[in-house]
C-alpha cells in the first residue's frame, strides 16, 4: 500500500535531449532517433505508479537561471535521473537533492574509475588512454606518438579494444573497435578523438561471456546478473545493442562464478562511491573470473509497455522483472535510497510525511 509519506514527495524527472544517442550520432555524422523524452516519460509514469508526484523538466543548458528557479527553490523535493556531468554538477551546486551518484563520481572518466578499482583490488583490464596532442598530458599518450613501431607496454597487449573514455550506450563502438596492430589502433583512436572529441580508452580485448549487473537501493542490492549473448557481432556494439542481442537472466555461469560476479559488482560499486543505482558491465572468462569493463552511473531503467516508439528494453528492467519487480519497484528502490540520504531535509520529523 502506498504510504502517505511517499505520496507527498514531489519529484522532477530531469531529462536532456540526446542523452543516449548524442555521442554516437556525432561519431556517425548522422541523426539517430532520440529516445530521451520517451525514457523520461517512462520514469515519470513509474514514479507516479510508485505513489510519488512526478513532473518532467527538460534540461536547458542555455537557461541556467531558469533551471535554478525551477529546480532550486523548493518546488520539488528530489530530482530523478539527472543524466550527465553538467546537470549533476549544477544540481549539487544549487543544493538540490538528487537521485543517483554525485559529481565526485560522475566527473570521473572510465580510466579514472579503473584506477580506483585497481587500488581496491577489483579486476579490470590493462589500458592506456590516447588523446589529441593538444590535450594529452601526464599518462595520456598523444596520438602522434602511435606510429607503426609503437608497442603497448605489458601487461597491455594486442588485440586491443578501443572506445571513448567517457562514452555511453556503446557510442563509437563497432566491430572495428578491436584492433590487432598500431596502425589500426591509431585509426580507431583518431576517429574517436576527431568525431567525439574525447580521448580513446584502449584496453586489452577480453574474451568470455558478457555479463551486466544492476546494483540498486540502500543498502545496495545486487539484481540477478544478466548475460548478453552476441549475435554475430564480436562485441556489444551500438548496432548490436539495438535489437540483435540475446539476453539470458540469470547469466549462464556456474554458481561459483555467479557468486564472484555478484561480489565483484558490489565491490566495483563501493570502490567508486556509487549511490542509489548503477550497472556494472563485465566479461566473465572461461575460468569463471569476472573483469569489470565499466560502471554506468545512469543506466537505462525502463520496462517497456509496448507503446514505445524508439525506446528499447533496459538491462536493469530485464533483471528486475526476473525477480517479479515492476517499473514502480525499480524507481521506488532508487528514490527511497536517495530519500534516506536527505532524511534531515525531506523527512525532518524522522520519517514522517513532508508537510
Ligand atoms: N576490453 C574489452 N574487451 C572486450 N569487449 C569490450 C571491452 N571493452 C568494451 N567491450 C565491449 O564494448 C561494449 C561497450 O563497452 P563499455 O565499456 O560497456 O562502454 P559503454 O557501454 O559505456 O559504451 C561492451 O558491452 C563490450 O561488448
Ligand atoms: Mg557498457
Amino acid at each position: 500500500m502506498k504510504s502517505k509519506a511517499s505520496q507527498a514527495l514531489a519529484i522532477a524527472v530531469l531529462w536532456r535531449a540526446g542523452r543516449n544517442v548524442g555521442f554516437h550520432s556525432q561519431y556517425l555524422g548522422q541523426a539517430i532517433p532520440d529516445d530521451a523524452l520517451e525514457e523520461a516519460t517512462h520514469h515519470k509514469q513509474a514514479l507516479i505508479e510508485a505513489g510519488y508526484a512526478a513532473e518532467l523538466v527538460q534540461w536547458r543548458a542555455d537557461d541556467l537561471q531558469g533551471m535554478c528557479d525551477e529546480l532550486g527553490r523548493g518546488r520539488y523535493d528530489l530530482v530523478f535521473n539527472a543524466s550527465s556531468l553538467p546537470e549533476v554538477a549544477f544540481l549539487e551546486a544549487a543544493g538540490v537533492p538528487i537521485c543517483g551518484s554525485g559529481v565526485d563520481l560522475v566527473a570521473l572518466d572510465k580510466a579514472a574509475r579503473k584506477k580506483l578499482w585497481v587500488f581496491h583490488g577489483v579486476s579490470t583490464a590493462p589500458f592506456v588512454v590516447i588523446d589529441a596532442d593538444s590535450r594529452a598530458s601526464g599518462h595520456v599518450v598523444p596520438i602522434s606518438r602511435i606510429g607503426e613501431a609503437w608497442q603497448p607496454q605489458p601487461p597491455l597487449a594486442f588485440p586491443i579494444f578501443v572506445k571513448p573514455v567517457c562514452g555511453r550506450n556503446s557510442s563509437g563502438i563497432t566491430d572495428d573497435s578491436i584492433v590487432e596492430d598500431a596502425a589500426s589502433l591509431a585509426r580507431q583512436a583518431g576517429l574517436i578523438i576527431e568525431r567525439i572529441g574525447q580521448g580513446a580508452l584502449c584496453e586489452s580485448y577480453l574474451i568470455g561471456r558478457e555479463v551486466t549487473v544492476g546494483v540498486i537501493g540502500d543498502p545496495p542490492q545486487v539484481l540477478p546478473p544478466l548475460e548478453i549473448e552476441y549475435n554475430q557481432a564480436r562485441a556489444n556494439t551500438f548496432e548490436h545493442k539495438k535489437d540483435n542481442e540475446i539476453l539470458h537472466c540469470p547469466a549462464r555461469i556456474s554458481s561459483e562464478a555467479m557468486q564472484r560476479v555478484r561480489e565483484t559488482a558490489l565491490a566495483a560499486f563501493h570502490a567508486v562511491g556509487a549511490r542509489d543505482f548503477a550497472r556494472v558491465d563485465m566479461i566473465v572468462a572461461g575460468d569463471g573470473r569476472p573483469t569489470v569493463l565499466e560502471l554506468n552511473t545512469f543506466p537505462g531503467l525502463q520496462i517497456l509497455t509496448g507503446d514505445e516508439e524508439h525506446l528499447h528494453a533496459s538491462y536493469i528492467g530485464t533483471m528486475a522483472m526476473s525477480i517479479g519487480w515492476n517499473r514502480a519497484s525499480v524507481v521506488r528502490a532508487i528514490v527511497e535510497a536517495a530519500r534516506r540520504r536527505y532524511a534531515d531535509r525531506l523527512d525532518p520529523a524522522g520519517g514522517g510525511p513532508k508537510t
